[in-house]
């Protein structure tokens, strides 16, 4: 992207992202003109929309579109607008037999086609096929259903590359939605995103994450910032990850994720240490981790571990047999697989993903129309379930909260929420120019500017 096409304010420097990427209403509009019209965006899990019928509305900005069923093994998009004057047809989530528009009741089959138009005789006698529904592509990958409002856009697959290499070990397609909450957030829906696209805060933000005592939220000691974790991101042509990579000062230029990195100071057995991160996240955070490896975490405390065995090996052993005997299709994951999958991802724009064996977490934010310093932000859980389950219908419910306080969201994503606002008072500052980014932990951020750059200042 020759810089000249960029104006001045929003142009990128070396490790420097101007704020008025943030804070500008101009510079919003054109993230929703050009960059949401034009990217594969997440709409929903395929088993929110398991039953003929079922649909789920994505709202973006002033845009609604609908994703619906049509068939057991179909799924469409549609701009959610009639024919007629153009009234939204269905709001939020549901199940219909056919759209019906609550205006002058014209109505549409589930493929889109027209059904019944009202006194049609009175309009233009154009082929029906005119009045179909507009169509949204739209396509499937690991139980995600996704839309692009563009016709042109590469196929959804190659777009995703690498995720869908990388994620397969993880499977995805078997897990199902646990819990799923949106909350509105005073910032801008990048600023909450960010917070998420690197560990870098990590000691700064949540300290209580290398502590014995998880209720200890005072700011890190010295002792305790001389032990951080590094981690480091990796940019690819559109994504981004980060990956914990073990502590600073002993990080060897070969790095590879580490889930064994993990552990809690102060507590001399590493069996406990271990066992003690995995429960937490499972217990503040509610996903990433699931009920079986906090079971697995409780058998390791007190586990015979081997001369040559280590302590993460023993907690996969144990969490592997636990999902064995529970139904689960269990993979064995190979360290390198475990080093290309990181920590979280951006996939872009505007969601975040992070793998885990049996569990994942997603993230997603969207802007608020015409408030750049507002945006939706949802979290939601994603658990593996038994061979014998793939097929039972389980009831997500999306729950809305107004307030993020009021979302019961546990002291690691309260943490993480906080820092959003304050980023966005802080911003807005007249002494403020914009953010200064670590060029080893922190590119993950830059990478989707780099990116949106290519999708916003293209010509045509
Ligand atoms: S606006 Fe939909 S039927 Fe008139
Ligand atoms: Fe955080």
């Amino acid at each position: 992207m020759p810089s000249e096409r960029i104006p001045e304010k929003y142009r990128l420097g070396r490790g420097f992202v101007p704020k008025a990427r943030y804070l500008d209403p101009e510079f919003q509009a054109l993230e929703l003109d050009k960059l949401f019209t034009r990217t594969w965006l997440m709409v929903c899990r395929e088993e929110e929309i398991s039953r003929v019928g079922s649909y789920v509305e994505y709202e973006l900005g002033a845009y609604s579109i609908v994703v619906i069923r049509d068939s057991a093994d179909s799924i469409k998009a549609y701009y959610n607008s009639c024919r007629h004057r153009g009234t939204r047809l269905v709001e939020g989530c549901g199940r219909v037999g056919t759209f019906i528009c609550p205006f002058h009741g014209w109505r549409w089959n589930l493929d889109g086609s027209i059904k019944l138009i009202l006194d049609q005789e009175e309009f233009d006698p154009i082929a029906a096929d005119n009045w179909s529904l507009v169509s949204v592509r739209c396509d499937t990958w690991g139980g995600f259903v996704f839309i692009n409002m563009d016709p042109t856009a590469e196929p959804l697959l190659d777009y995703l590359s690498p995720i869908p290499e990388y994620f397969a070990p993880f499977q995805f397609e078997k897990m199902r939605v646990t819990w799923w909450k949106s909350f509105q957030v005073p910032c801008n829906w990048k600023t909450a995103l960010d917070g998420f696209l690197e560990s870098y805060h990590a000691i700064g933000t949540h300290p209580q994450l290398m502590r014995s005592d998880k209720h200890n939220l005072n700011l890190a000691t010295l002792r305790e910032i001389d032990n951080r974790i590094w981690s480091p991101t990796t940019t690819y042509e559109r994504h981004a990850t980060y990956s914990a990579v073990g502590k600073k000062k002993e990080v060897v230029p070969d790095t590879e994720k580490t889930p064994e990195a993990r552990g809690t100071d102060n507590v001399t057995d590493p069996r406990v240490s271990f066992a003690m991160s995995v429960q937490y996240i499972y217990e503040d955070m509610k996903g990433l981790e699931n009920p079986l490896s906090h079971r697995a975490a409780e058998e390791l405390k007190t586990a015979e571990i081997p001369e040559d065995g280590n302590v993460y090996g023993k907690f996969r052993e144990l969490y592997r047999d636990l999902s064995i005997k529970e139904g689960i299709d269990w993979r064995d994951i190979t360290q390198e697989q475990w080093a290309q999958a990181g920590t979280a991802w951006n996939v872009f724009p505007n969601l975040i993903l992070l793998p885990n064996q049996g569990s994942a977490f997603g993230y997603r934010a969207r802007p608020v129309l015409g408030d750049p310093d507002s945006c939706t932000f949802e979290i939601f859980a994603l658990e593996q379930v038994a061979t014998a389950d793939y097929d039972k219908r389980t009831d997500v419910k999306r729950q809305h909260f107004d307030d993020f306080n009021d979302a019961d969201l546990g002291d690691v994503f309260m943490q993480d929420m906080r820092n959003a606002k304050n980023v966005t008072v802080g911003m807005h500052s007249p002494g403020y120019d914009g953010h200064r980014l670590s060029e080893a932990q922190e590119m993950t951020i830059y990478n989707h500017h780099r990116v949106a750059d290519r999708y916003i200042f293209r010509e045509d």
